[in-house]
């Protein structure tokens, strides 16, 4: 028989062994995601006995993470902005940098005070963006869009879970193409990582992540062509586009948004420091009113 804290410390060295950083770490996820215990119930809870189905059920999980799946897709969910995500086959697992694009809309939704918001989520994969601010917005509602139908189906289950399928609504669609209607907030984490980078990114993402949520074509900047090219028709006059971005395309999708009549807003940087977000509103609108409203300093952006 084995006990729950031999378990994890075999697990533990399994993935160190494997190269695996954070080694420790993600032994205690995955063991504490597969058994349903929190950290602090792995932690009191180590002489507990596991059952011959528990280790089969870590065994298979530990084979999965040695051929470099990541933890979160093979528990099947990763918590985002505070709320437990389920991931399927075409969505990403939504990153904690996007938490810096939730957090930034937050701050603006101020200015709208208690009337009906609604947003528009382009690419919304497991609905992680549009459902943490419909979850902090109460007045808001919206369209989560993809071009995958099993990331719709995913995103729509993810609000049936916290209980905002009332408020929520997902549309297939090439970006603009099956959209009705104009929004005060459009926002989107697009594929941006340039065709020729993709071999190179580490196996958990090359491999297992999808394609269609990774690449931006050759110059990793086709899906802010898109979006830019067709957001002013889809904005309310004093709506706000918000986009994340790789860590060095600042400049250039800014070009690509201001050439479409948008001024930039606010740029907003992520946990290492990166540009990580901008945010555009339509050039026909007093920007400097804009910013003064939304509480954004004259300098920024
Ligand atoms: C980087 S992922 C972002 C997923 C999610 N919004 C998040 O932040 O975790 C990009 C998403 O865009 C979707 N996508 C790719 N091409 C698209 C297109 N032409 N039209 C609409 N969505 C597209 C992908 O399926 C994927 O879900």
């Amino acid at each position: 028989m084995t006990t729950l804290a031999q378990t994890v410390a075999g697990v533990r060295a399994r993935l160190a062994e494997a190269g695996i950083a954070d080694a420790a770490m993600e032994a205690r996820i995955l063991v504490g995601g597969l058994l349903v215990l929190s950290a602090t119930e792995i932690f009191v809870g180590g002489d507990r006995l596991l059952d011959a189905a528990e280790i089969a059920k870590i065994e298979d999980a530990v084979a999965r993470r040695l051929k470099r799946e990541p933890v979160h897709r093979i528990l099947g969910r990763r918590e985002f902005h505070g709320l437990d995500f389920l991931i399927s086959t075409e969505t990403l697992e939504p990153r904690p940098d996007t938490e810096v694009l939730v957090d930034s809309i937050l701050d603006h939704v101020r200015q709208f005070g208690d009337r009906d918001i609604r947003i528009l989520d382009l690419g919304t994969g497991t609905g992680a963006i549009i459902l943490a601010l419909l979850d902090g917005v109460p007045s808001a509602s919206g369209i989560g869009s993809d071009i995958s139908a099993d990331a719709l189906n995913t995103a729509a289950e993810n609000a049936r879970r916290f209980g905002l399928e009332q408020r929520f609504q997902t549309v297939q669609s090439h970006w603009f193409d099956k959209i009705d209607g104009s929004f005060d907030i459009i926002v989107s984490n697009p594929p941006y990582i340039r065709s020729d980078v993709i071999p190179a990114l580490e196996p958990e993402v090359r491999n297992f992540d999808p394609m269609a949520a990774l690449d931006g074509g050759t110059d990793g900047l086709a899906a802010y062509r898109e979006i830019a090219s067709q957001a002013e028709g889809f904005l309310k006059a004093d709506g706000c586009i918000a986009v994340e971005i790789g860590f060095d395309q600042r400049q250039a999708v800014t070009e690509l948004f201001e050439a479409a009549g948008f001024k930039l807003l606010q740029a907003r940087q992520d946990y290492g420091d990166n540009d990580r977000v901008l945010i555009f509103a339509k050039s026909v609108f007093d920007v400097a009113k804009q910013k003064k409203k939304l509480g954004i300093p004259k300098e920024a952006g």
